[in-house]
């Protein structure tokens, strides 16, 4: 059997400086014409559907956090223990135990209940913008929506939800190997605050029992054998930070696909009911986590080839969004058979889902009702594409 080491395969550097916008899609579209597998930085790419989800769900494979933090020399401090006991990096029984407890506030159902509150701070947020006819949508609107609404999900005051954006993009920085080498010393400054944060809420929580997640988890906490208390402190953390630049970037994106759209905007605004496919259009076209990563924990075989243990394969949302006979174009009113991969899949697979659905669903049926012919006011800038794929700034006007 041949090892992955001795094939010869196409490179894509992910890490590349000018990896954003089209450039990144035609990049990845011209090594995915040559094959299914890549070589990339730090180990491999699978650039197809299939092959993506056998990685992602195998057994013999684990979320490589740990070792890919290692390699970039973070071996003790905050970062490192908190890289230890993130739920991504947990497997097994631990793993199991801590979805059931936090499972129950994210299911649709759930999700669903936190509907209302969506629609009134689309409509706080929307006031501020009410007589305008251009902003800069990002900081306007996709930031304070995405942590307002964690604020609420965490029973925290919303006047902190500038804060939990902050530490949100800082935390999540954890996954992007770039800021790894470059910008530890904010990282672990933002893990040192948020997790002072969380230890205060958890005991205000104490104080004034809510019937909420935080509640819930406390409740288990009590019980002793169910959640020690750095497990509950660390699992309001992943929520904290996983809930809040995710969902900001998808809605960022998704605003400026219709903006390059037009009459897929005006479809919206005439059909407000395909808001929901309009969500999964935009989460299957431009997932915001292009890249997810697992590594080998032993030997794997596939396709005829040997993947040694401590093999890192990063899986490529973007491509198997994309494969035939799904494609390139955004409509909304088509639907597709298969599952995006953008919120990953198996044991780990995103937690938010429902809740990410829900906020981008709910702010799209406002915001085509609020920004009629939605057009672009200039260039709009994204980050790169090795962590959370993010929008800097996105210029809009409409009438
Ligand atoms: C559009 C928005 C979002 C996207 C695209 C997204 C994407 C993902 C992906 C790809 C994973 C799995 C990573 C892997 O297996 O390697 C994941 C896991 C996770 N997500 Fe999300 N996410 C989003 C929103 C949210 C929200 C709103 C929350 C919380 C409120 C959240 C919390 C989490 C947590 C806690 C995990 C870890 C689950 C586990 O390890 O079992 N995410 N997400």
């Amino acid at each position: 059997m041949t090892t992955v080491t001795d094939l010869d395969l196409p490179e894509f550097d992910y890490l590349a400086p000018d990896l954003t916008g089209r450039v990144y899609h035609q990049r990845l579209a011209a090594v995915a014409a040559q094959g299914w597998l890549a070589r990339a930085p730090l180990g491999f790419v699978v650039l197809e559907r299939e092959a993506g989800e056998f990685f992602l769900r195998s057994r013999q494979t684990a979320f490589p956090g740990r070792q890919i933090a290692q390699f970039f020399g973070v071996t003790g401090g905050r970062l490192a223990e908190h890289i230890d006991a993130n739920i991504l990096n947990l497997s097994g029984e631990v793993h199991r135990r801590l979805r059931g407890l936090v499972g129950p506030a994210f299911t649709p159902r759930a999700a669903d209940r936190w509907r209302p509150t969506m629609r009134d701070l689309l409509t706080r947020i929307g006031a501020g913008i009410d007589t305008a006819t251009s902003c800069e949508f990002v900081s306007t609107v996709a930031k304070p929506y995405a942590s307002l609404m964690i604020s609420a999900v965490l029973g925290a005051p919303a006047a902190d939800a500038p804060r939990l954006h902050e530490w949100s993009n800082w935390i999540q920085k954890q996954f992007d190997v770039k800021a790894l080498s470059a910008e530890l010393p904010q990282i672990e400054k933002a893990l040192d605050e948020a997790y002072a944060y969380v230890e205060e809420l958890l005991a205000r929580h104490r104080a004034e029992p809510m019937d909420d997640l935080v509640g819930a988890l406390l409740v288990a906490e009590d019980e002793g054998a169910r959640l020690s208390h750095d497990e509950c402190v660390n699992l309001v953390l992943n929520v904290l930070a996983g809930g809040v630049d995710t969902t900001q970037s998808q809605l960022a994106h998704g605003i400026r696909l219709f903006a390059e759209h037009p009459d897929q905007w005006a479809l919206l605004r005439d059909r407000p009911e395909l808001a929901e496919p309009a969500v999964a259009e935009i989460v299957r076209l431009e997932p915001i986590t292009p890249f997810t990563a697992r590594i080998c924990v032993e030997p794997i075989e596939y396709r005829g080839v040997l993947f040694p243990a401590d093999t890192v394969i990063a899986i490529c949302a973007e491509r198997a969004n994309r494969e035939p006979p799904a494609g390139d174009d955004f409509d909304i009113t088509v639907e597709h058979d298969s599952r995006p991969l953008t919120f990953g899949a198996g044991a780990h697979y995103c937690l938010g889902v429902n809740l990410a659905r829900a906020e981008l669903t709910e702010a799209l049926v406002y915001l085509s009702a609020q920004m009629p012919d939605l057009v672009l006011d200039g260039t709009p800038e994204a980050t790169g594409v090795e962590g959370i794929y993010g929008m800097r700034t996105l210029p809009v006007r409409w009438s």
